[in-house]
């Protein structure tokens, strides 16, 4: 049969043609619309995150409530756990640079040794977006902004707390020291505020401080040194819930009573370390946020969009006594 412009097979053919060219074209749009990153001809947010790892009750929340926020927020999230190694943090930054996803957002193992990759990310014209945990790089162009806590604060309202409770003590007080990952920007942070605090008392002395690394077993472990080392300790400081709960073992083996013999103050707040405070094993805790995730798309999509975010966004915290943990225990959401 022969194909005129009126007949049916030609009108047929030029529909399917001009539905095509449509299609191509809007893809094409969608694709300049969302910068180079976007893969796929969808307008979704590629988010690259490079998480520290497992090593805590907060990290955990940390990690569930950046997953749970993505999903909610449409953006696409690829997600790399570095079990706590810088090496490892600094592959998967490299690997999303070259998947060229939109923005990558990274909470650092440790504070420095991260210019190069930085520098190698804002060459590709990848907006890098700090959560949690802060670098000490001096050229603050390489990132564009930092999400999370004042861990200095933390380790002062641990302080304080403590110099107003022992401010009768007539003679030495003896504390212990449960660090986290050496070199990390909470560690270094909560020590700094801490030891600045209990300044104002010279009763109140640390007498041992050790690295735990933020873990249960870790605090265990050193804390059994502490004991065995120390004939008397009156408190234990630990830099997260996770060693302290740790700690909880070592002193009860030890035949002491936590929170009796002992004063326990920890940093965080999550679930387990709340109920040891309203058990009463705990004596005081300064909380850290780990509920991140929302505050991190709203910032992704700003920096992909090119929009002006502030240099540092601080996360709104409390602190808790035994009789608050009561209270505040069966509302906690991690
Ligand atoms: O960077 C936040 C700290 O890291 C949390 O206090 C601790 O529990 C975690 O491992």
């Amino acid at each position: 049969m022969k194909r005129t412009r009126n007949s049916l097979p030609f009108r047929k053919a030029a529909a399917v043609l001009t539905a095509a060219l449509l299609a191509t074209g809007m893809a094409a749009c969608g694709n300049s619309d969302t910068g180079g990153g976007s893969a796929g001809g969808d307008d979704k947010l590629v988010l690259g995150f490079s998480q520290v790892g497992a090593e805590s009750g907060w990290r955990t929340a940390n990690t569930t409530s950046i997953k749970e926020s993505a999903a909610e927020a449409g953006v696409e999230l690829k997600f790399d756990d570095a079990q706590q190694k810088q090496e490892n943090q600094i592959k998967a930054i490299r690997n999303f640079i070259q998947q060229k996803v939109d923005v990558i957002a990274f909470s650092p193992v440790v504070e420095s040794g991260w210019d190069t990759v930085l520098k190698e990310a804002k060459d590709a014209k990848i907006p890098v977006i700090l959560t949690d945990r802060a670098v000490d790089s001096a050229d603050k162009s390489l990132y564009k902004t930092f999400l999370g806590s004042d861990f200095k604060k933390e380790g002062r309202l641990a302080g304080e707390w403590l110099v107003e409770q022992k401010k009768s003590a007539s003679g030495p007080v003896n504390i212990v020291e449960l660090q986290g990952t050496t070199g990390s920007a909470p560690a270094n942070d909560r020590k700094e505020g801490f030891a600045a605090a209990i300044a104002a008392n010279p009763n109140l002395k640390i007498v041992a401080s050790q690295s735990g690394d933020f873990t249960r077993a870790g605090g265990k472990q050193v804390m059994e040194q502490f004991l065995k080392a120390n004939p008397k300790i009156d408190v234990l400081f630990a830099h997260n819930d996770d060693m302290g709960l740790g700690a909880l073992e070592a002193i009860t083996a030890a035949g002491k009573v936590p929170g009796k013999d002992i004063t326990i103050i920890t940093i965080d707040a999550v679930k387990d370390g709340m109920q040891a405070l309203a058990d009463g094993k705990f004596n005081f805790i300064a909380e850290c946020s780990p509920l991140l995730g929302p505050q991190l798309m709203e910032l992704a999509k700003k920096v992909h969009k090119g929009e002006e975010v502030p240099a540092r966004i601080e996360t709104e915290e409390t602190t808790f006594t035994q009789e608050q943990a009561k209270e505040a225990l069966p509302n906690r959401k991690y």
